[in-house]
């Protein structure tokens, strides 16, 4: 069978890692680099490809079958409409654009065009994740009354030597990395209806926030809290307890509690635990736990594979540009809260 010709638009930190994903995957070919620094034709080098400092002519002499769109966030919407007028389905990066109004446009772009939008929120796909939205959604969980999480971790200090990761807006952890957070929130536990946040930039003293609090309450009633900071010397993080990417420090920790009126799960160690005996169910009576590890996976790969299937029209979206809006609209009225120091409803 023919290998699909995929491009990569963006060659940064993460458009390197989907370049060398396209490059050792079967069944793709990566055609073609484009960005607007010329520099980055030392990424195209190393794979042998062709580098394209105006988009459109990448478009016109490669005519990739999809496009992986790792550009800031800010340039998304102009990225996307280019390649959506020529007719080419797009992976683009998370969060799905800077604004609610740069997302509509995309949406509106895609769908005009008939061409495929897979929102990079790469995590879903995760067999930690996937066995954990089967858990807790099965009957024997009982009702979902709430979940705790944890993204505490030191990040470098030459990470902020780059001024936009000290500035607002555009830096900080909550529109860089919480909106995975928010973003498996919503996809394990239901829509979130409000939030209530407040951020602190004691310790490091920058612009942007360094540390959070934030409240949930989702559409079902269950409730949830996210403690986040980028400057504690703390190993309760996705990334160092999932071991998913290999350049995080490993440690063998949970991040995540799901708490539910029958069991409650913590993540990523997978430990189930309830009463023995159901009707001896009670602070005083024996709770066991069980593990439920899935086979490992890498998140990354498995979203390439499915973007595949999507180009090939074998699957739809997991993850579409409306349901990618909703985590980002979360992620704006959390920043909403904290100016206004109040509760933000969701708007539907
Ligand atoms: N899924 C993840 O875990 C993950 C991780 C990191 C970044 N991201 C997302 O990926 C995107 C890129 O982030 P990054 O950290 O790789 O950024 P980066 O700054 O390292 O790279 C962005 C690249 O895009 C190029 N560029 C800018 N405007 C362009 C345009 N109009 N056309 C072509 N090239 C353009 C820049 O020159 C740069 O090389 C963002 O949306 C970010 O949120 C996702």
């Amino acid at each position: 069978m023919k290998s699909l010709r995929l491009a990569v638009i963006g060659g940064g930190v993460i458009g390197a890692k989907h370049a060398e994903l396209i490059s050792n995957y079967r069944g793709v070919d990566l055609v073609g680099i484009s960005d607007i620094d010329q520099s980055v034709n030392s990424l195209a080098d190393q794979y042998k490809v062709a580098f394209y400092n105006e988009l459109e002519d990448l478009l016109l002499t490669q005519r990739p079958d999809g496009v992986i769109i790792s550009v800031p966030n800010s340039q998304h919407q102009t990225v996307a409409r280019i390649c959506a007028k020529h007719k080419i389905h797009m992976l683009i990066e998370k969060p799905i654009a800077d604004s609610i109004e740069s997302a509509d446009r995309i949406t509106e772009i895609a769908e005009s065009e008939q061409v495929h939008v897979l929102v990079g929120h790469h995590r879903r796909h995760s067999s930690l994740v996937k066995k954990t939205k089967d858990l807790i959604d099965d009957n024997d969980f009982g009702r979902l009354i709430g979940v705790s999480m944890l993204w505490a971790l030191y990040k470098p200090e030459d990470y902020f030597e780059i001024e936009w990761k000290r500035k607002k807006p555009g830096g900080g952890p909550l529109f860089i990395n919480l909106i995975h957070e928010i973003d498996l929130l919503r996809h394990l536990c239901g829509e979130i209806v409000e939030v209530y946040a407040k951020a602190s930039s004691e310790t490091r003293k920058f612009e942007v926030e360094d540390s959070m609090v934030i409240s949930v309450e989702f559409a079902s009633g269950a409730l949830g809290n996210i403690f986040a900071s980028d400057s504690s010397a703390s190993p309760w993080s996705y990334e160092l307890t999932t071991h998913e990417n290999k350049y995080y420090y490993p440690v063998d920790e949970n991040c995540y509690y799901f708490l539910g009126s029958k069991q409650s799960l913590s993540f990523p160690k997978m430990e189930l635990w309830n009463y023995e005996n159901t009707e001896s169910s009670g602070w005083q009576y024996p709770i066991k736990k069980s593990s439920n590890l899935p086979d490992e996976v890498d998140p990354l790969v498995e979203q390439l594979k499915h973007f595949c299937d999507v180009i090939k029209g074998n699957a739809l979206p997991y993850v579409s540009c409306r349901d990618a809006k909703k985590s980002l609209a979360v992620v704006l009225s959390i920043i909403e809260s904290i100016e206004k120091k109040l509760p933000v409803t969701i708007s539907k």
